[in-house]
């Protein structure tokens, strides 16, 4: 079974105080979440091999260490995903970017997927899936089935509030995928929203309603 991570990390429990808040407008909500979206990418990425490099500082050769040149790629589901993805890039700007395009019915809650590009690459690269949202949890556990059908078998999945319901779905859908939130909520409420949540993040994103 993927184990549940929850970040309790003070800067991202900070951050994610205000991102709830319903008075932060959508300029410093855009911000918060790409901060919160590099402060994780910083946490998620701590298994990450490294290798012995030798590189001249001006006093003399250092034996030190880089990246062992894992390959990564970041997929946002859109559209809400998206405004994770450039904060995680931010630390690791070589990953390459896949986009799973996806809404939720209003009526069923089921997702509705209309995108997918991945990179040419996909059996090669460990993937970190992001969605600000698990809410059903129907969106995610799509998404990762999309990129398993193309070839992925190393997927993790970065949210930034989850709700028990979709963490259960994920759980019992894709059992191998590791799951990274700021914080799990409490539940769903009658129309699948997270209690207490943000309300709607694509919406609280992009201005839109
Ligand atoms: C939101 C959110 C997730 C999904 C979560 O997207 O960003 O993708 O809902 O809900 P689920 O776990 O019940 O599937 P939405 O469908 O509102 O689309 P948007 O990102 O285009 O706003
Ligand atoms: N999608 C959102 O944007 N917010 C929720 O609370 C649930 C799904």
């Amino acid at each position: 079974m993927g184990n549940v991570h929850v970040f309790d990390h003070p800067l991202i429990q900070h951050k994610l105080t205000y991102i709830r808040d319903v008075s932060t407008g959508t300029k410093e909500f855009r911000e918060l979440v790409d901060e919160v979206a590099t402060l994780m990418a910083f946490e998620i990425t701590r298994h990450l091999q490294l290798q012995e490099v030798t590189v001249e500082t001006p006093v003399g050769p250092s034996k030190s260490h880089a990246l062992a040149g894992k390959k990564l790629g970041v997929v946002p589901i859109l559209r809400a995903g998206i405004g994770m993805s450039d904060g995680i890039l931010k630390l690791i700007p070589a990953a390459k970017v896949g986009h799973v395009g996806m809404y939720r019915d209003p009526q069923t809650l089921k997702p509705v997927e209309y995108y997918v590009k991945l990179p040419s690459d996909v059996e090669e690269r460990e993937f970190i899936v992001v969605d600000p949202m698990l809410a059903t949890g129907g969106s995610a556990v799509d998404a990762i089935s999309s990129l398993k059908q193309r070839g992925a078998t190393n997927i993790k999945l970065m949210c930034l509030i989850g709700a028990p319901e979709g963490v259960e779905e994920v759980q019992n859908q894709h059992p191998e995928v590791d799951i990274y939130l700021a914080a799990l909520d409490e539940k769903l409420d009658e129309k699948g929203y997270i209690v207490p949540g943000l309300g709607d993040a694509g919406d609280r994103l992009f201005g839109t309603k």
